[in-house]
């Protein structure tokens, strides 16, 4: 802009800042109305940046459609709620089961009462799962809501787990089941929408862990700049982010873990969401903010979680671009008539099946997306029960209803794009450098790696904001 423009901005009570002194404005009359309809006093780069968005037109069709979101009311825990708890995940799975191969099931009480030889397809949830020390069989204790038995096989499946829901087709040999086959109900091959709609990005962030003394402000402030246009490498993805997923650990907390005082600079948890909200304002308005929990946000930790208490993160909810979840939830990402639907979940439960399945111990991408392929396998973010803590309510939130076009967690602070089947799997890294107690444990923790998803075509990426400049990020892209 030249002198006389000023002059104009000027005379029509706008401060123009430095920053944008240099920029070419081809239509200043346009952009001049436009201020003083949304009664902007000053311009600055982002100021420049949101306008240029705002007005373009592709960019104004971008809709957070909720299709399974925890509203907070709490139970007590309860025996006859673990009944009602368990019996409608049963129910749930059982569903999904016949609905896959429907023909000749019976249920468990019935395969019982049949002779020694029938052939028997039954459902029932796996209770317990050991091996014969005699001739190393496989032994399932089942269960359905009436009856329980037993089923036996000679191979040994690793991928099975207590308390999945599963169709057990095999042989009567005396009271018990001899396996020929386990289906477990797995999610279904999504049609695949029309892809001609121009590129546009979802972003997937999680365990920002504000208020730690090991948040890592400076790649923070690179991908603020870069998804505010500033930054020179991949600004053409910039441009077209519609989407920022925050998948919980927004803060570090207070009184998460004994002596954690000491590792904080922000001790206060509302100070710690105002924190977050200044840096997540200044991300352009039109970027759809989906903002769930974590087990260091202010909630109970038992899943599900209510979206961000109000109480404590008041300011957080002056973003008026967001949209407050709860973990695990479901939303359909939608641009027009394109929706793309994605599971968000922390992530608690990958802890444990990384710790108890010795195999997946290094937590490497192939084990993370090995843990997430389980889960969906099982049509359940903690199969097995004690992988995470579980308000019982009478509907269980972790059942998976719907195949998701992208499964989306966090919480290990690792990073990792992948696909299993038609679905794009994401493990989103974090915020916060190595700390004393994951040094003392050999956890490396990835820091500030961004994967993001094409929803035109699902193809995925994981771009690396830790360094001076914004790299692709090779080593979490598995497939
Ligand atoms: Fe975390
Ligand atoms: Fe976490």
């Amino acid at each position: 802009m030249d002198d006389k423009d000023l002059e104009l901005f000027f005379a029509n009570g706008i401060l123009v800042d430095a920053s944008v002194k240099n920029v070419e404005i081809k239509d200043i009359d346009g952009l001049l109305k436009m201020l003083k309809e949304r009664n902007i006093t000053f311009l600055g780069r982002q100021e420049l940046y949101d306008l240029n968005r705002a007005e373009d037109e592709s960019l104004s069709d971008t809709m957070v459609e909720v299709i399974k979101n925890y509203d907070g009311a709490t139970s007590p825990s309860k025996p006859a709620e673990w009944v009602a708890y368990f019996n409608d995940r049963f129910e749930r799975l059982r569903t999904m089961l016949v609905e896959k191969d429907r023909a000749n099931i019976v249920s468990l009480s019935t395969a019982k009462g049949m002779p020694p030889g029938s052939e028997v397809k039954t459902i029932a949830m796996i209770s317990k799962i050991s091996v014969s020390p005699v001739k190393k069989y496989m032994v399932l204790d089942i269960e359905d809501s009436v009856s329980s038995g037993r089923a036996l096989s000679s191979v040994i499946n690793q991928d099975l787990l207590p308390d999945q829901v599963v169709i057990i087709k095999g042989r009567k040999s005396g009271d018990a089941i001899f396996i020929n086959d386990i289906i477990l109900p797995d999610i279904t091959i999504k049609d695949t929408m029309p892809s001609d709609i121009p590129d546009s990005y979802a972003l997937f962030l999680s365990d920002v862990h504000i208020g730690s003394k090991l948040f890592a402000k400076e790649p923070m402030e690179l991908f603020i700049r870069w998804i505010n246009g500033d930054v020179e490498e991949y600004a053409e993805i910039a441009k077209k982010v519609r989407f920022l997923v925050i998948n919980g650990d927004l803060v570090d907390g207070v009184g998460v873990y004994p002596g954690q005082e000491k590792e904080l600079t922000i001790k206060d948890l509302g100070a710690q969401y105002e924190a977050l909200y200044k840096i997540l304002d200044r991300i352009p308005k039109n970027i759809k903010l989906i903002i769930a929990q974590g087990n260091h946000d202010a909630t109970h930790i038992a899943e599900p979680q209510p979206r961000l208490d109000p109480a404590f993160a008041s300011k957080m909810y002056e973003l008026q671009n967001a949209t407050f979840l709860s973990n695990p939830y479901q939303v359909n990402l939608s641009i027009g008539a394109i929706k793309r639907s994605l599971l968000g979940y922390h992530g608690f439960s990958l802890t444990y099946y990384a710790n108890s399945i010795a195999k997946y111990n290094k937590m490497e991408p192939d084990d993370i997306a090995a843990i997430m392929k389980i889960q969906l396998k099982s049509r359940h973010l903690a199969p097995t029960h004690g992988s995470t803590q579980i308000m019982p309510l009478p509907r269980d939130y972790l059942v998976i209803d719907e195949t998701p076009d992208i499964y989306a967690t966090g919480h290990i602070h690792k990073a990792l794009a992948s696909k299993y089947k038609e679905t794009v799997l994401i493990n989103s890294s974090c915020w916060q450098y190595q700390t004393s107690y994951q040094k003392k444990y050999g956890i490396e923790p990835e820091i500030a790696k961004v994967p993001i998803v094409n929803l035109r075509d699902k193809s995925f990426q994981i771009l690396d904001f830790l360094g001076e400049k914004v790299q692709i990020y090779k080593k979490g892209i598995k497939g």
